[in-house]
């Protein structure tokens, strides 16, 4: 490892060999420490400026590319590295398939550190742009410069934009011209309401002072061809309000549903917030499968809606119900997977930390016709109880579908004391998943496991894993 004059410490010509944590490339200096380098893919080599030293390993950018992969393909996007959203689209789809696998099979690997008889192929999509049902994009006055345009010189930030976060630059917003993850109208939309706040003369929110009035808009969308529109306002203006909606339903009449809420905070938060109905229906619907859903404003739902589909049959057939089971789905969001799987078993009872995802939850179990559901808000920690388990009956089969952080040890603890003789344990992030697998293993063997690519382009992947209990301890 070289040492420059002015203390930049770089690595020279550092192969990548592999993805790590948040699609970082992985590469070894000579004398065998890790680095992880930003924005780089298997089969790079490059020379790494280092910008954080940690025990045993370093983390760094690239500064030169000394030979490019092979599995280097021309990015689709205008933005691809400058937005920061897509890490992998340089990427061919094979292989984004190939390291997002191979990351499923390293967490279980170094983890969970158990046997198991079989990782299924990875499920790819069959559609890998315009896959989205939901994006949000942040107003700015002052507009993300790319690294050229600093390098030219002379051009100024100050400019009114509607696009990305950058990603460790929170004040910066990339002003997005088109984006492949949304269909339309998306682009169509944010385009015309960037133009139609500018015409209005509607100041674009200044995060470093926190002032302005345009804040965020949040698009949301069915394969069932229903548009919602959300738009956060910094002040409660309502003169200026009606006059913005005015022209947006003049351009956008095909909207479904368009939401507003007033967000004077220090933060970008939503949830907290009353959202106004401002025209059309309060929801819009999606179906999936056998399984209809109101979709409303606050509520969370997979944001590949054709994708979740496919895993939702994954716990369907991972599960092997038989029609008697009393099944828990925990973390249940608006019960999507509890309704889809409702038809297969005695009955379901689910938890969700948020209420208003469980009033969802009701409102889709009545829409459907759905009676054997029962749901529960609060935090699984506090509400899987042994007095929880003794009122609803213990479980046959457990699904789980966790936040990215996994369970709390609490929930885990819980699971060991149930019993149940299946679960089925469904994430979105390998290694938190493999570190409760790997708690679990004192009770439960893990049988299998299945990568579902949700999110083609990302380093993102869904994993179902089935455990069962140790035979022995049914
Ligand atoms: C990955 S989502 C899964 C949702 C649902 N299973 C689906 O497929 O749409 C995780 C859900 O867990 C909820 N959640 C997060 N922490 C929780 C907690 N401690 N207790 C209960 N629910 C929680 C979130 O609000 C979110 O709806």
């Amino acid at each position: 490892m070289a040492r420059r004059k002015n203390r930049v410490i770089s690595a020279l010509d550092i192969e990548i060999t592999g993805v790590a944590d948040k699609g970082k490339g992985v590469g070894r200096d000579e004398e065998g420490r890790v680095i992880f380098v930003e924005r780089v893919v298997p089969g790079d080599v490059v020379d790494v400026r280092i910008v954080k030293k940690k025990k045993g390993f370093f983390n760094g950018f690239p500064t030169n590319f000394k030979k490019l992969s092979e599995d280097r393909i021309e990015p689709l996007c205008e933005h691809f590295e400058v937005c920061g959203g897509c890490q992998y689209q340089s990427l061919s789809y094979e292989t984004q398939l190939k390291h997002k696998s191979i990351a499923v099979s390293d967490a279980l690997k170094r983890i969970a550190k158990v046997e198991f008889e079989e990782l299924l192929p990875i499920v790819p999509c069959e559609e890998i742009t315009y896959y989205r049902n939901k994006l949000e994009f942040a107003f700015s006055n002052k507009r993300w410069l790319t690294q050229e345009e600093v390098d030219a010189g002379e051009i100024s930030n100050e400019e009114d934009v509607l696009g990305f976060h950058r990603a460790r630059a929170f004040d910066k917003i990339v002003d997005i011209n088109h984006c492949w993850l949304q269909p339309d109208p998306s682009n169509d939309l944010r385009i015309g309401i960037k133009e139609i706040a500018k015409e209005q003369g509607l100041p674009f929110f200044d995060i470093k002072k926190n002032d302005g009035f345009m804040r965020h808009i949040l698009i949301r969308n069915t394969t069932l061809g229903e548009v919602m529109l959300i738009v956060s306002f910094f002040r409660n203006d309502q003169k200026k309000i009606k006059a913005f909606f005015d022209v947006v339903l003049e351009k956008f009449p095909q909207l479904t549903s368009i939401f507003y809420c007033i967000n004077s905070k220090q933060n970008d938060f939503l949830l907290d917030l009353e959202m106004v109905n401002y025209h059309g229906k309060a929801f819009i619907e999606e179906q999936l499968g056998h399984v209809r859903f109101k979709i409303g404003p606050k509520s969370f739902f997979q944001t590949n809606s054709k994708q979740a589909k496919i895993l939702y049959d994954k716990v369907v057939e991972f599960a092997e119900l038989k029609g008697t089971e009393n099944v828990y789905d925990l973390y249940t969001g608006i019960g999507s997977i509890a309704l889809y799987v409702a038809k297969n078993c005695k009955q379901v009872v689910g938890i969700e930390e948020v209420a208003d995802a469980i009033k969802d939850a009701k409102e889709n179990a009545a829409m459907n016709q759905t009676e054997n559901c029962v749901f529960y808000a609060g935090d699984v920690r506090k509400i899987l109880t042994d007095e929880f388990a003794e009122k609803h009956g213990k479980p046959d089969l457990v699904i789980t579908d966790p936040p990215r952080a996994g369970m709390h040890n609490k929930v885990v603890d819980m699971f060991l004391k149930l019993e149940a003789p299946k679960i089925v344990y469904v994430s979105c992030n390998p290694a938190t998943q493999a570190r409760d697998i790997n708690l679990l293993s004192e009770k439960y063997d893990l049988v299998k496991v299945q990568p579902v690519d949700m999110f083609p382009h990302t380093y993102h992947i869904e994993s179902v894993a089935l455990l069962k209990l140790k035979k022995g301890k049914e």
